[in-house]
């Protein structure tokens, strides 16, 4: 049996820089969830659909294979056989993203990829409701969060890196933009699963938040027993 980690939270909360490391150091594979959902946004926005538009979204689907690879430990996405990777991480693709993803059909369609993985795989998932819907029955759920202004100034930062220049105020308004749309969507809202352990990493770095994050998961390990599987 595989064993399942769910951790969701909002965008910029550090969830797949966190993940990312505690899957490393557990041994696990590491799912980006939000990359599948970005995925099908850059295939729509490659073809000039318009991607609030369900109907036409949802025509789209049955063209779109999305996959994810594990390559040396890390993951890669592809649609139709075309790695992605690296062009998924624009402002753009971020709102589209955030706009396919209330589509139900979107969300249907990638739910049992999403659990075919963790099914063959122990996991660390993250996303938005991977503790309340994908993974009802994980082993252990994470919420993880950070505030508003937190958030941005990491993404700002990250894009900064990246050489991209945008400035903090219009980050800031794209995070509460989808922090409004991934919470206020009809279906699979993002919120916190009852039986979650709230994370918030506001005031500490990534390396306490990580810290933290692994020790939940060798807490959860051991006293299930599962870390002789
Ligand atoms: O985590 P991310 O920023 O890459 O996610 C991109 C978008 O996809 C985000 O606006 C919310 C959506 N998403 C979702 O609805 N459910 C998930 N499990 C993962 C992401």
């Amino acid at each position: 049996m595989s064993v399942n980690i769910a951790i969701d939270g909002p965008a910029g909360a550090g969830k797949s820089t966190i993940a990312k490391a505690a899957a490393k150091a557990v041994g696990f594979i590491y799912v980006d969830t939000g990359a599948l959902y970005r995925s099908i946004a850059y295939y729509a926005i490659s073809k000039g659909t318009n991607v609030s538009d369900p109907q036409a979204v949802a025509s789209l689907l049955p063209r779109i294979t999305p996959e994810l690879k594990f390559i040396d430990g890390s993951q890669h996405v592809f649609v139709n056989g075309e790695d992605v990777s690296d062009k998924i991480r624009t402002p753009e693709i971020s709102m589209g993203a955030s706009a396919v993803s209330a589509i139900p059909a979107v969300r249907d369609f990638l739910f049992d990829l999403q659990k075919k993985i963790a099914s063959e795989n122990n996991v660390i998932m993250d996303g938005r409701d991977i503790g309340t819907v994908v993974l009802p029955d994980a082993d252990l759920k994470i919420f993880l969060t950070a505030s508003a202004e937190e958030r941005a100034r990491r993404r700002h930062a990250e894009l900064t890196e990246k050489g991209e220049c945008v400035d903090f105020d219009s980050v800031l308004a794209d995070v509460n933009q989808r922090d409004y749309n991934d919470s206020h969507r009809e279906i699979a809202p993002l919120k916190q699963a009852e039986d979650a352990v709230l994370c918030d990493t506001t005031e500490l770095d990534l390396g306490q938040a990580t810290e933290k994050v692994i020790a939940l998961i060798n807490e959860t390990t051991k006293t299930k027993g599962l870390d002789d599987k």
